[in-house]
């Protein structure tokens, strides 16, 4: 059977690596760096290949640019790597198709670590361009992927590359596909799953797979209305998806069917998106006035699922449950986030740029027995127990 080597169980010395890593960071309004982890989570596959006199050649997308934009430039990552290894020089290499810049990349030095720009100002990453792959292929000796953030896109760096030179994973490739396997493998119930996010359309497939391993599916944010408004509840001016209608519906009469509880929010904090003062207006969901937008959980809500996430013994999460960025509508994020902390009978996964990004108080995280740096990426991994990156790594 074909099998994923990792780094750490081949012999990987004095060679040039293309390392590909998720370093897609949320960026505050003000363009600094909102959340390192996914560079830290990096850190020791890259220690590890670097103490084993391995030059590295990283690549990685920051947001989703169509061309060259400098907005989207890998600088401030590149900047945030430096300091986290003073004894090389991190160096971002422009262009990587350009003759001087390629002539760069094979004069690199032996403490210094490039840095290709953004992968994603080539259209040929997204493309999947088989030259562009091989062009990248030639740049080192192995690949190695560690970005398991991006590993469910069928992009040139991350599916395309692996056709061309030996590969491997990368630790925290590692890291995250043995811990997220062994909590979805033999759950301990009752099974927690919380939803949060936008979008019901584009998750149909997980929710019905949450469906089969969870006990109860608690679902906030955006995607929620989409389910209220299939119960036939009439929600002002919020959002939600008009052409999902049918498939929410067919989700709660599956749920019913399979005794798993889909708990939907019964209050709601509304307002406007931009309000700097009240976050207090709090309203039933059977009596939402007609100009309502829904923008958190309310407190009965929170109560309600508290209560649940307090008695499960695995958590699974995803997705911020309000309009997190607007502190006066980041509570109820904010209290799952607390909930599922408090309970240390548990082990909980959580995952999602955005469900990270959107949490306040940080120093928590580590009652988390594991916090994925996948977003999709870890949605799709549960739904179908690997991911393309992955496969394109068997061997
Ligand atoms: C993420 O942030 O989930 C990953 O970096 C993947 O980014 P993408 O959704 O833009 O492909």
């Amino acid at each position: 059977m074909k099998k994923i080597k990792y780094i750490d169980e081949v012999d990987i010395k004095n060679k040039k690596i293309l390392l590909r890593v998720d370093f897609n960071v949320s960026l505050n309004p003000d363009s600094t760096i909102a959340d390192d982890a996914r560079i830290r989570q990096s850190l020791p596959t890259i220690k590890y290949l670097l103490k084993n006199n391995n030059r590295l050649i990283l690549v990685c997308h920051l947001d989703r640019p169509k061309c060259r934009d400098p907005r989207y430039s890998v600088k401030i990552v590149a900047k945030k790597l430096q300091e986290y290894l003073p004894e090389f020089k991190v160096k971002v290499i422009d262009d990587l198709l350009n003759d001087n810049d390629k002539k760069r990349i094979n004069q690199q030095e032996e403490n210094e670590i490039l840095f290709l720009e953004n992968i994603r100002f080539y259209r040929q990453e997204k493309d999947n361009n088989y030259q562009f792959a091989q062009t990248l292929a030639s740049l080192a000796d192995f690949y190695v992927n560690d970005a398991f953030g991006v590993s469910h896109r069928n992009d040139a760096s991350v599916t395309g590359v692996p056709q061309f030179m030996p590969s491997y994973g990368g630790l925290l490739l590692k890291k995250e596909i043995g811990t997220i396997l062994k909590i979805i493998k033999n759950p301990k119930k009752p099974v927690v799953v919380i939803l949060g996010g936008a979008k019901v359309s584009t998750k149909t497939d997980l929710i019905n797979r949450l469906m089969e391993m969870g006990d109860y599916l608690l679902v906030g944010g955006a995607m929620a209305n989409t389910f209220l408004a299939a119960q036939g509840f009439n929600l002002g001016k919020s959002f939600y998806e008009k052409e999902a209608l049918e498939e929410a519906k067919k989700i709660l009469f599956k749920a019913a069917q399979k005794n798993t509880v889909i708990v939907l929010p019964s209050d709601a904090v509304i307002g406007n998106p931009q309000e700097e003062q009240n976050g207090n207006n709090i309203f039933k969901i059977d009596n939402l006035p007609p100009n309502a937008n829904i923008l958190d959980i309310g407190p009965e809500t929170q109560a309600k699922f508290g209560a649940i996430i307090a008695k499960a013994k695995t958590i699974i999460w995803n997705g911020p449950v309000g309009y997190f960025e607007n502190p006066l509508f980041r509570r109820g994020t904010d209290f799952i986030y607390y909930a599922i902390t408090q309970n240390q009978q548990a082990i909980s996964l959580v995952g999602g740029g955005d469900t990270l990004a959107a949490i306040s108080k940080k120093e928590y995280l580590d009652k988390i027995t594991h916090v994925s740096t996948g977003g999709g990426a870890m949605l799709e991994f549960i739904e179908k127990g690997t991911l393309p990156g992955i496969e394109a790594l068997k061997q």
